[in-house]
């Protein structure tokens, strides 16, 4: 049985906004202090689509890394690293390849979609296709079972958790293993065992799932077996094999509602973002030129909350009372658009004040971006080694 641990990455994309903070980052920061955390720079992802632009990486890379650590995260509890630093990823994705079907990369549906996007440049590479496997190989190499990602990875999540379960299947035998479980089942004791065996049936003849969980649940918490007892015997339940690489779960983080100020999805290719190093003042003229419900062109014309860009900044910085008077304003004409963006120009400069602080600390201390990440590299290679002894060795690599 493995621990939770929680990996997560980003490609680099440079200085973040407001929508990956609440979005993503404010969630990884919670994260940090429950569980084992690994966040990363995904830069050889980044290399799939924006091959031919190669001098952005980098610089992209101690941008967001600087405003990670100004957002809160913190090198004493996760470990950040940098992906191209760390081998053993490439070398997960290399041999996970040997048993990945063309097909079930075919089949991502982002593979389509993102050809169709960005349809000026030629996608039809080997590194594109590969995308899912590489990052199927982040997550696994670390064993990681949590997943904190957007809807739009859930399909990347599913296939790893394909090529997981395929390892299992292919590689997951042991010598003698049946014989090994049925004498760990004997050290069940007897009521426990019968039922182990009898929800274990119930589950291979009647393809009874709640037999199952019932079965798992009883093994996990069974007072006489080592761990190696247990995940041997959650193996067997379903087909006498031993868990190397476990699937991973996402961990859903609800989509960033915030809307741009020209009316879009915030992003930083739309060029509609707040990012988290913007000035006060910039942030205040942004805001007040941000698109609002289109019926109020008149100050005297009534509008709708739900029709409005700045009403999703409300929903982020506003409580309740704010919340109704924005309402109750809106819909009656009651108060003027830049009266209701007024709190929202506060609220946002109040939160980026200690984060922008925190980031010219950061960035005043020269190689600080780059000691961190290269602590953290130090940890994830030892971490992904120890993976990659028992993946090499199930897969019969000899050993020197
Ligand atoms: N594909 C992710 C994105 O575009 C980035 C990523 C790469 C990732 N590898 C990962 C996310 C592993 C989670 C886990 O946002
Ligand atoms: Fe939007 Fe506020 Fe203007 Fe209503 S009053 S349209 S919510 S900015």
């Amino acid at each position: 049985m493995f621990k939770d641990r929680v990996l997560s990455g980003m490609r680099p994309t440079g200085y973040m906004h407001i929508g990956h903070y609440h979005g993503a980052l404010k969630n990884w920061i919670a994260l940090q202090s429950q569980m084992e955390c690994f966040y990363f720079v995904a830069d050889w992802h980044a290399l799939t689509t924006n091959y031919d632009d190669p001098r952005v990486v980098a610089k992209s890379t101690f941008e967001m890394v600087a405003d990670w650590l100004g957002a809160g995260l913190n090198p004493d509890q996760c470990t950040i690293f940098l992906q191209s630093q760390v081998p053993q990823h490439a070398e997960l994705s290399l041999l996970l390849g040997m048993i990945t079907p063309l097909g079930w990369l075919e089949r991502v549906p982002t593979y389509k979609e993102q050809q169709d996007n960005l349809n000026e440049k030629d996608l039809t590479t080997y590194g594109f296709l590969g995308y899912p496997l590489m990052q199927t190989a982040d997550i696994i190499v670390y064993r990681a079972n949590k997943v904190p990602v957007g809807e739009d990875q859930v399909s990347h999540l599913e296939i790893s958790r394909e090529i997981a379960r395929r390892f299992n299947h292919i590689y997951g035998r042991e010598p003698g293993f049946e014989e090994k479980a049925v004498l760990a089942t004997k050290k069940l004791g007897g009521k426990l065992a019968k039922e182990y065996e009898s929800f274990k049936t119930a589950y291979n003849q009647d393809g009874n799932a709640e037999a199952l969980d019932k079965a798992k649940k009883l093994v996990v918490a069974a007072g006489s077996l080592s761990n190696a007892e247990k995940e041997m015997l959650v193996g067997f339940l379903t087909g006498a094999r031993k868990t190397i690489l476990p699937e991973p779960q996402a961990l859903l983080t609800p989509t960033s509602k915030l809307i741009g100020l020209d009316g879009r999805k915030m992003s930083k290719s739309y060029g509609n973002a707040i990012d988290l190093r913007e000035p006060a003042a910039s942030v205040e003229k942004k805001v007040r030129a941000m698109k609002t419900d289109p019926k109020r062109a008149r100050r005297t014309d009534p509008g709708n909350p739900d029709d409005c860009p700045v009403w999703t900044l409300h929903e982020v910085y506003s409580d309740d009372a704010r919340k109704a008077w924005v309402r109750e304003g809106c819909t009656t004409a009651g108060i003027g658009c830049l009266e209701c963006k007024q709190p929202v120009i506060e609220a946002i400069n109040a939160e980026l004040a200690p984060i922008q602080a925190r980031i010219a600390e950061i960035e005043a201390k020269p190689d600080y971006v780059k000691d961190v990440l290269r602590a953290g590299c130090a940890r994830a290679r030892e971490v992904t080694e120890t993976t990659m002894r028992d993946v090499r060795d199930a897969m019969g690599l000899a050993e020197l």
